[in-house]
């Protein structure tokens, strides 16, 4: 699959995070063909994706200070779910599940239609080189799947560090039909990250943007 947004990295696991991916809690949630039901595990809570955290750090965070929403949190780095498993289990919050998946294969597979409350991208992977934008997670085709997955008003947040993507996330969105917004403030309860960081000391500026799934 040429077409991944995502790098293919190795990565060592870790004792820690080795430990964190051996308890079977039901936290880590497989990968299947059938829609799950989001409400059944947590009942009530409207659910928001967050596809690509990383190592979880702002997940975790975001998450505790956010009880009023379910969090499914999809990577395929496996050293990241394990950190991730482990800061959720130390911090003992309930309102995560986390898939060790290809986010897009989960949106199509096991995603009821209109059911997410939101989305957030913070960070997906730049493809800088012209040759390696078809990889990026923000294209018109991909707005569709995650609008179709999306109910009406729900939040797609997003933020890079690359200004030419940016600029692609703004293009795309604003033609698509589902969407609308654009660039935002910085939100005050969206923590920096180590790889934010590293962008912001090299110089380069983050971009926030925030649309909303429109009501047709
Ligand atoms: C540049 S990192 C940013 C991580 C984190 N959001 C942060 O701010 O530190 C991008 C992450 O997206 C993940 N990713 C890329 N494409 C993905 C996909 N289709 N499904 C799930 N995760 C994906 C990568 O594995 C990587 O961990």
């Amino acid at each position: 699959m040429s077409n991944r947004t995502y790098k293919p990295r190795r990565g060592r696991v870790t004792p820690r995070q080795a430990a964190a991916l051996d308890i079977r809690d039901g936290l880590l949630i497989e990968l299947g063909r059938t829609t799950f039901s989001l409400t059944d595990e947590w009942p009530g809570l409207p659910v928001i994706l967050e596809i690509g955290f990383g190592t979880g750090a702002a997940t975790a965070v975001m998450a505790g200070d956010q009880p009023q929403f379910g969090l499914l949190a999809v990577d395929v780095h496996t050293p990241g779910i394990g950190d991730l498993l482990h800061r959720i289990r130390t911090i003992g919050l309930t309102n995560v599940r986390i898939m060790e998946a290809d986010a897009l294969e989960v949106l199509r597979t096991m995603i009821p239609e209109r059911s997410l409350a939101g989305i957030r991208t913070y960070f997906p992977d730049p493809w800088p080189k012209a040759r390696h934008h078809k990889r990026r997670l923000v294209t018109a085709e991909h707005a569709s799947l995650i609008g179709s997955r999306t109910a009406s008003g729900g939040t797609w947040d997003l933020a890079t560090d690359w200004a030419p993507y940016a600029d692609q996330m703004i293009d795309v969105l604003s033609k698509h039909p589902m969407w609308e917004g654009g660039a935002v403030d910085r939100p005050s309860d969206r923590p920096v990250t180590r790889y934010e960081q590293t962008a912001l000391d090299q110089g380069r500026e983050v971009t926030d943007l925030r649309y909303f799934r429109a009501i047709r």
